[in-house]
């Protein structure tokens, strides 16, 4: 199949990634990585953090409610014992960073800078603590101040991923102008499961999965219209005909995640499907 697209210096010959914190820290092998073109990490700090107590997921009608609270084992233990071990599986490596403010930003960046990685993926879902715990996400403002101090430390593959429950247009339009070479659309939706009535005990945490894939979708088709960045989806890919949705829709590439909590071999499905529809609607002649 003759699936090439470019994004910036980065080549993709297949239009699947796999999604942040959906696979691990290369702890595992996992099958089908010949079908993709990069990995993408679960979300790295500055220092080590330990994630959130137990429950941590709940199924929800054609989804999965999550609060892992970001565990992870900081940048340098992350440099010195995990990415090697990444790297052996074999695809190209995209870090996906997670900060409390600018700064915690800019260091990572400076960090991943000399580092064997392809790229960095921004989650700017997270509270900037400078500016008193709101969110980056809901300032266009602070995420333009953000990708532009980012930008002038990291010269490969940078791209934001953006939440849903920002205004994304204006975040989007931000993150242009600031010098990002692509958007990831988007983060989970925020969500609630009743864990037990009595007690009365409720997850708080992300929404993602099928039920995710419609709202996911017109964010995508919306901002492809408005915003020239390469956009790569993220949200309940499950199938071939998902990504050739997505890929309709204006995206560039897709990111697969859930699917492959659900069915850890799904990767190659999901591309023999995409190939035969692609082939089928001659999309690469
Ligand atoms: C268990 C779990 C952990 C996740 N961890 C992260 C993370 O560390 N950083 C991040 O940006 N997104 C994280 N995500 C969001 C996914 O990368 C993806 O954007 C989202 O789940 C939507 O895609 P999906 O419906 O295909 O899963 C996580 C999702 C799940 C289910």
């Amino acid at each position: 199949m003759n699936f090439y697209v470019k994004i910036g210096d980065f080549e993709l010959r297949s239009p699947l990634l796999l999604a942040s914190g959906t696979w691990g820290l290369g702890e595992k092998e996992i099958s089908g990585l010949e079908y993709i073109s990069a990995l993408i990490t679960k979300g790295v700090s500055k220092d080590p953090m330990p994630g959130n107590p137990p429950p941590r997921l709940a199924e929800a009608p054609c989804g999965l409610i999550n609060s892992i609270g970001l565990e992870n084992p900081g940048v340098e233990t992350f440099l010195k014992e995990y990415l090697p071990r990444i790297k052996k599986l074999g695809p190209k490596v995209i870090v996906n960073l997670h900060g409390e403010s600018i700064e915690d930003f800019c260091y990572l960046a400076e960090r991943f800078e000399n580092a064997d990685v392809s790229g960095i993926e921004l989650n700017i879902s997270c509270p900037n603590v400078r500016k008193g715990g709101i969110h980056f996400s809901e300032s266009a403002k602070d995420v333009f101040e953000l990708v532009n101090e980012v930008r002038k430390r990291f010269s490969k593959l940078l791209i934001v991923k953006l939440s849903p429950r920002s205004n994304v247009f204006d975040i989007a339009f931000a993150c242009e102008e600031a010098g990002a070479d692509a958007l990831t659309v988007a983060n989970t939706y925020p969500a609630l499961a009743v864990v037990s009535l009595k007690p009365f005990k409720v997850l708080l945490g992300g929404l993602s999965g099928p039920a995710i894939k419609p709202l996911t979708l017109r964010l995508v088709y919306e901002l492809s219209q408005k915003v020239k960045l390469p956009i790569i989806a993220s949200g309940g890919v499950m199938t071939g005909r998902d990504v050739v949705e997505y890929l309709a829709c204006g995206a560039t590439a897709v990111q697969v995640g859930t699917a492959l909590l659900i069915d850890p071999l799904g990767i190659k499905k999901i591309y023999k499907e995409f190939e035969e529809l692609y082939q089928e609607l001659e999309w690469g002649s």
